[in-house]
């Protein structure tokens, strides 16, 4: 079988793995607890909490600290930020502004505040899959509560211009948040160089454990927790922390951005330029979408014209390759892509997109093998 749907989740490093191991053998006390078992783990907890921090560039001075918040997830880190600066602002009709190929977990999420009733407000995207720089600027405003655009989409792995975002949205005082699960390991991403006031991140994209992701707060940024109880992690999420877990986002993050970081992404960028030029040379009526603009390194969205994608994806399937038809917490919807509808494609071309998406563990050797059998696939449905 060749894995080749990294954006849905990656295989689990091993030194990852056992990292998780050697955690959970320690079995450590509540990091809440005073006696020194508890103390014990409260130090692992905060020194991967640091590691995490560093490794961001967050400000980890007393005063001006910025917060990781470890969530279980993106998806929740995303609901907390959105919820989160929407809080308080209950009874009054605030604006949530977000672009129009956001990961259903902002989306759905939006969909919520809009029927607790805040007013949405979705951003065209151009045809070249950027967002519409000019809509964005005439619909925010200081009355903005919250704007959230997606770093790299996980689709099409097109990279929004967060600089200008972030600009636009400084200049009219609103606050930004940005979900970076895509974009974080596959660009260089620094929390102090993207001036956000949140951004998300996830575990399992980045050959780590499904369960953990943390939400990465600007100092100052007015945040109302979304499950209370206790006071831990600063007041911003309640419950007994997982220092495993905590452990296992820091050692999958150090991985990421380890000494051959850049090597990482430049193998990541050669193995998806390999794909995408033996795949359009076999095969007529492949568009690869996203090829005019910037893109993350490991995700390829192709459309091969005239054939249906749920069709593709089940033959690619039986011929062991694994690759997806859309976001994989959209899949079981046969709707076509909102991103890619977004962009103005064609519907033929939206019904013939597939992604594939590459990882640490892909070799050059499953590429040339994938491509042969794609090629075989397609030229047979084709018939
Ligand atoms: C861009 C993006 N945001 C959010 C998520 C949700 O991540 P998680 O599975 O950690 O909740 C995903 C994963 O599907 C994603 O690709």
């Amino acid at each position: 079988m060749i894995y080749l749907d990294n954006n849905a989740t990656t295989p689990l490093d091993p030194a990852v793995a056992a990292s998780i191991s050697l955690e959970l053998e320690k079995q450590h006390a509540n990091a809440g607890s005073q006696h020194q078992a508890g103390r014990m783990a409260r130090r692992t907890l905060e020194s991967a909490r640091e590691v995490i921090a560093k490794l961001f560039g967050l400000n980890c001075s007393d005063i001006h600290a910025d917060h990781v918040v470890v969530t279980s997830g993106a998806t929740e880190a995303n609901n907390l930020a959105l919820r989160g600066l929407l809080a308080n602002k209950i009874g009054s009709c605030a604006r949530v502004v977000i672009s129009s190929q956001e990961h259903p977990s902002v989306d759905q999420c939006v969909e919520f505040l809009a029927a607790a009733g805040h007013s949405v407000v979705r951003v065209n995207s151009l045809s070249n899959g950027t967002i519409d720089l000019d809509h964005l600027e005439s619909v925010v405003d200081g009355d903005t509560a919250a704007v959230s655009v997606i770093h790299a989409n996980n689709e099409t792995g097109i990279i929004q211009p967060l600089a200008q975002i972030s600009e636009i949205c400084r200049q009219a005082g609103a606050p930004l948040h940005t979900d970076a699960v895509q974009a974080v390991g596959k660009t260089e991403w620094d929390f102090q160089a993207i001036p956000v006031a949140s951004a998300t991140i996830s575990a399992h994209k980045l050959h780590g454990p499904v369960g953990v992701g943390a939400l990465l707060v600007r100092h100052g940024t007015d945040l109302y927790p979304q499950i209370t109880g206790g006071f831990q992690q600063q007041g911003f999420r309640a419950g007994t922390e997982s220092v495993f877990m905590a452990v296992a986002l820091a050692k999958t993050l150090e991985l990421c951005f380890g000494a051959d970081a850049q090597g990482y992404r430049h193998a990541l960028c050669a193995l998806r330029d390999r794909f995408e030029a033996q795949i359009t040379s076999d095969i007529p009526d492949v568009q690869v979408i996203g090829s005019d603009v910037s893109r993350v390194p490991h995700t390829s969205c192709l459309s091969f014209q005239g054939l249906d994608r749920q069709a593709i994806q089940m033959a690619l399937d039986a011929a062991d390759i694994c690759c997806s038809t859309g976001s994989a917490c959209a899949s079981g919807s046969s709707e076509p892509s909102p991103t890619l509808i977004s962009m103005g494609l064609s519907p033929e071309v939206i019904e013939g997109a597939v992604r594939f998406s590459f990882g640490r563990f892909n070799t050059v050797d499953e590429i040339d093998s994938a491509c042969e059998r794609i090629s075989s696939v397609i030229k047979h449905l084709r018939r």
